[in-house]
């Protein structure tokens, strides 16, 4: 429990002198309120015993006046701060839970969706910061108006037995709150799901908005995000439900002490017991207590249902990154450093199926690899094992000798540009979006990277050149002009191995072959990995291999695949050639 409330406490321990001043202001405040009662009963006797004086009048109302004045400055002193501390608590766990996305790895990713993520960052956080905003606030205000109270009450001349019954109904306060406690945490977690689902689902279905229009699907698509909203109503009806009830009770307590307060209060004084002034004073503070017990159920009310939040928040927090680096890692030497996988099995987590099967390969540094194969034959698979996005088994990749987790991930990744399949751009310029790695790239270098990927042209015909803004996700471009854009960013990296994955699928034959050729010629020295459906994209490398299901099932160079006339290799070039001659 205690690693549970790790966030929370954890800020409160930083920023306890700002709610310790807050607290003190509230209390002050509350300090000043607790006299009124006994003003208005001493006003009382006064009354009853000399008749109404200009000097009494006088000396109540400057009293009041007082109180009023002290109350309202000190109270909105005291407000200030802590509303403060529960915004500066949103900034810092919304920053701390997004550093937190940042270190969390693709399987993570497959599991949560985008939606449900925001939803912690968006409605969870909002939840605990309305909590403890304003359960610190009420609750310092009303503890202490009910202590004052109780000691005011003591220290008058009221008897002691005649408080405690007037008071006894609260006594059952702490008991609802075990009773109902969890009950309404629960509730409120089925409604805080309910909306992250809700946030998925929004996210999902704008980010399919296009496809949903040209399938005529909308009717569909309006029935399934009305389910979620339906969802929604029904947990949150039923936290509504009992909280409600729950914040009745409380409130309905203090009537009833109010109406013992009342009744036997009134009798006492009746029979002399006690005096008139002293029955007003009670009344006064009996019914003094009756708000601050409602603020406390509200309170109480707020934290269960933020309690749940909470634990959300920090489950999430608490989620272990997938992929974390050796305590002694080490920087990629990448001056002489051959890659080499030896005999590489990998199965994906959760899956029946091996996506790798025993896949041995060396690249030299300055060589190219062509990699070629059937759709889902583990080609996209062996890269990610060697970004580390998913770990190989022990051992199985390294890199001049060294492991792959021996490394440091940044010198890892930062030394290998991969160009996905699916090249994503940013809602920002092209240019921005080329030098994405490093963002002070100079303009000339990333037009000659533009140049390199054959896309300089079309940009440049663009109204705002490299500036061009892009939509989300890129709407402007054609699918090959943003595949050419991301292999520009790849081209800028100029790193000591690229990987080209498919990255030249959705253009043209005429392009492709010099995109081609530029980076051969570029690249003389370099290590590059051409991942490709075409054979003429990597008919130069010094080595091909041929993959189906998981396998290398051929390996060679264009010619020597070509003598192997019954492999897959010779059987895709006459089909490929086939179709170009015709075409
Ligand atoms: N994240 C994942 N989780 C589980 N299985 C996966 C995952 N990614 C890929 N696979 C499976 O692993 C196998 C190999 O996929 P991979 O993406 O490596 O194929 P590929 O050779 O790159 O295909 P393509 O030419 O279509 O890009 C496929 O059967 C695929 O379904
Ligand atoms: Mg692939």
């Amino acid at each position: 429990m205690a690693r549970k409330r790790g966030l929370l406490i954890s800020f409160i321990r930083s920023k306890w002198y700002i709610y310790a001043s807050g607290v003190s202001f509230t209390l002050a405040a509350n300090l000043f309120q607790s006299y009124y009662p006994k003003v208005l009963g001493q006003f009382t006797d006064q009354l009853e015993q000399q008749g109404l004086t200009q000097a009494a009048v006088l000396d109540a109302s400057l009293a009041l006046l007082i109180i009023g004045l002290a109350y309202g400055i000190l109270g909105g002193i005291g407000q200030f701060h802590i509303m403060y501390v529960g915004r500066l608590f949103e900034k810092y766990t919304r920053k701390r839970l997004f550093k937190h996305f940042t270190k969390l790895g693709e399987q993570f990713y497959a599991k949560n969706g985008v939606g449900k993520l925001l939803s912690y960052v968006m409605n969870d956080v909002t939840t605990v910061r309305e909590s403890i905003s304003m359960g610190v606030n009420q609750t310092a205000n009303a503890l202490m108006l009910i202590v004052s109270a109780i000691v005011m009450m003591v220290l008058s001349d009221i008897p002691l037995y005649l408080i405690l019954v007037c008071i006894s109904p609260l006594i059952l306060i702490p008991w609802i709150v075990v009773k109902l406690g969890p009950n309404i945490r629960a509730r409120s977690h089925a409604v805080q799901e309910s909306l992250g689902k809700m946030t998925e689902a929004a996210e999902e279905q704008f980010g399919g908005i296009r496809v949903t229009k040209k399938f005529a699907v909308e009717d569909i698509m309006n029935e399934r995000f009305g389910a979620t909203v339906d969802v929604i109503k029904d947990n949150q009806l039923k936290l509504v439900r009992v909280s409600s009830f729950f914040q009745a009770l409380i409130p309905f307590l203090g009537a009833l002490s109010l109406i013992i307060t009342l009744a036997y209060g009134g009798y006492l004084t009746l029979v002399n017991q006690i005096t008139l002034g002293n029955f007003v004073a009670l009344t006064l503070y009996v019914r003094m207590m009756v708000n601050p017990l409602q603020a406390i159920g509200n309170v109480i009310n707020t934290i269960q249902r933020s309690r749940a939040s909470l634990e959300r928040v920090n489950d999430l927090l608490n989620k272990q990154p997938e992929i974390v680096e050796h305590d002694h890692a080490v920087d990629v030497d990448w001056s002489h450093a051959p890659l080499s996988v030896r005999n590489l099995s990998f199965a994906y987590p959760g899956a029946a199926k091996e996506a790798l099967r025993g896949v041995s390969l060396t690249v030299q540094p300055g060589k190219t690899l062509g990699i070629i194969g059937k759709t889902g034959s583990g080609k996209t698979t062996l890269v990610k094992l060697l970004l580390r996005v998913f770990d190989p088994p022990a051992g199985a990749i390294d890199i001049g000798g060294t492991p792959l987790d021996q490394l440091t991930l940044e010198s890892l990744r930062g030394g290998i540009a991969y160009v996905p399949q699916d090249g994503f751009l940013f809602s920002t310029t092209i240019r921005d979006n080329i030098a994405f790695f490093r963002r002070s790239s100079e303009l000339s270098l990333v037009e000659k990277a533009a140049e390199q990927a054959k896309i300089h042209d079309s940009i440049k015909s663009f109204p705002d050149g490299f500036e061009t803004k892009l939509g989300e996700r890129g709407v402007t471009l054609s699918g090959g002009q943003r595949q050419r854009t991301a292999l520009a960013r790849g081209m800028l990296m100029n790193a000591p191995i690229l990987i080209l994955d498919d990255s030249v699928s959705a253009v043209d034959a005429v392009t492709e072959t010099a995109i081609i050729d530029t980076i051969r010629k570029e690249r003389r020295d370099k290590t590059t990995i051409l991942i490709a459906h075409r054979i003429s994209a990597m008919k130069h490398a010094d080595e091909i291999i041929v993959m189906d299901e998981g396998r290398i099932v051929q390996r060679g160079t264009h010619e020597s695949l070509l003598g192997q006339k019954n492999g897959i290799y010779a059987m895709l070039h006459a089909i490929q050639e086939e179709g170009s001659s015709v075409g």
